[in-house]
């Protein structure tokens, strides 16, 4: 064991890198060598310890495989130079995991343990954030109720974790989306906007239904009228309609994206006009019969902005963009995407270089 600060380090004998195609590895399905690790019990998060990446003992009865009492976050490295990586927003990240573990009852994780602890163990396994264009080191920190106990009750002891993987690019066919009358992700009230496991799993039966019908994802509505558009499975949702940027806002059943913050005020350095307001699914239906739908587009860490091709509402289908992104779309990739790479100069302080060499 040899220390670094307070995050105890036991490294892994021999690593797995060598096995590893950094230049097709998929996305999530292969993790680096090492893994941070941090228990909560008497009341207290105790110290955190970067060990080999590995199985974990668990029983049956572990309390979150039952009831769900867990919160997640998902960023990413980049590959700068040999000597350089950069994470991109990584505090966005923290503040957002805060709120999501105030939600689920779950003990705050401490701020610089959060931060330190990604810095700590990308550094450790740098040499597996992928250099090629798309590809980049996606970091998993997540908290979970670890009671051994079938009570549907709050945890009294957590485990917290930080695993890596190297991924590919995520969407790479357009996205071609279907609204839901039959199905909400979210209810005012209840947790639409924590990171936790519950929203996904009760999105996948009508993402599975969509795909059937030949979309990607659903578009998903409010649950009162089934007109306001909300987000997709794992991103934020802009139209460009008459040159104004509209996204829906945060009120508590959408996930707060990084890329739709960092997506609204990039546009709004730009003078772009730029609204964060309900928009209904009748609004968005005649911008397009009237074409003053311009550009639409999904915003998230996964793949940046990826450009909408199709929405089918109501059994009426809109094409919005045939191939590749719109414009504005493309600016904002290239914009944030530069900037993560290092290509690009960072004005608003977004990057946190992690000096590997
Ligand atoms: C439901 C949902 N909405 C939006 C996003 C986009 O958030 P971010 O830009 O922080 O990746 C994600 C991805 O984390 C998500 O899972």
């Amino acid at each position: 064991m040899d220390t670094l600060t307070d995050i105890a380090v036991q490294k892994a004998e021999q690593s797995r890198l060598p096995e590893v195609d950094l230049d097709n590895p998929g996305f999530g399905k292969v993790f680096t060598d090492h893994m941070l690790e941090m228990e909560y019990k008497n009341g207290e998060w105790k110290q955190p310890v970067i060990k080999p990446y590995g199985p974990i003992q668990i029983t049956p009865a572990l309390s979150t495989l039952h009831y769900g009492q867990s919160v997640f976050e998902g960023t990413k490295a980049y590959y700068i130079d040999g000597k350089t990586v950069n994470l991109f927003r990584p505090e966005k990240n923290y503040e957002r995991m805060a709120n999501s573990c105030e939600r689920l009852c779950i003990p705050k994780i401490d701020r610089e343990t959060f931060l330190e602890g990604i810095r700590k163990l990308v550094k450790l396994d740098h040499k597996w954030v992928p250099e090629k264009d798309g590809n980049s080191l996606y970091i998993r920190p997540f908290a979970c109720a670890w009671d051994t106990q079938v009570a549907a009750k709050v945890s009294d002891t957590y485990r917290f974790y930080i695993i890596l993987s190297p991924v590919g690019s995520y969407y790479d066919a357009p996205v071609r989306l279907i609204t839901s009358q039959n199905y909400v992700r979210a209810v005012e009230g209840g947790f639409g906007e924590a990171k936790t496991a519950g929203n996904y799993a009760a999105s996948f039966y009508p993402a599975r239904k969509a795909q059937q019908m030949g979309f990607s994802q659903v578009l998903w509505l409010d649950a009162f009228d089934h007109e306001y558009v909300e987000e997709v499975g794992t991103m934020n949702i802009f139209f460009l309609i008459d040159d104004v940027l509209i996204t829906p806002p945060l009120g508590g059943t959408i996930l707060p994206g990084v890329t739709r913050d960092s997506v609204l005020k990039l546009a709004r350095s730009w003078d772009m006009d730029v609204e964060e307001r309900k928009i209904g699914m009748t609004e968005v239906m005649e911008a397009a019969r009237s074409g003053k739908l311009q550009e639409v587009f999904g915003a998230g860490t996964a793949a940046v902005i990826s450009p909408v091709k199709e929405i089918r509402h109501h059994g009426e289908l809109i094409t919005i963009h045939e191939d590749g992104r719109g414009p504005v779309g493309q600016k904002l990739y290239d914009t944030i995407y530069g900037i993560q790479r290092g290509k690009l100069e960072d004005r608003f302080n977004w990057t946190h270089s992690i000096e590997v060499a």
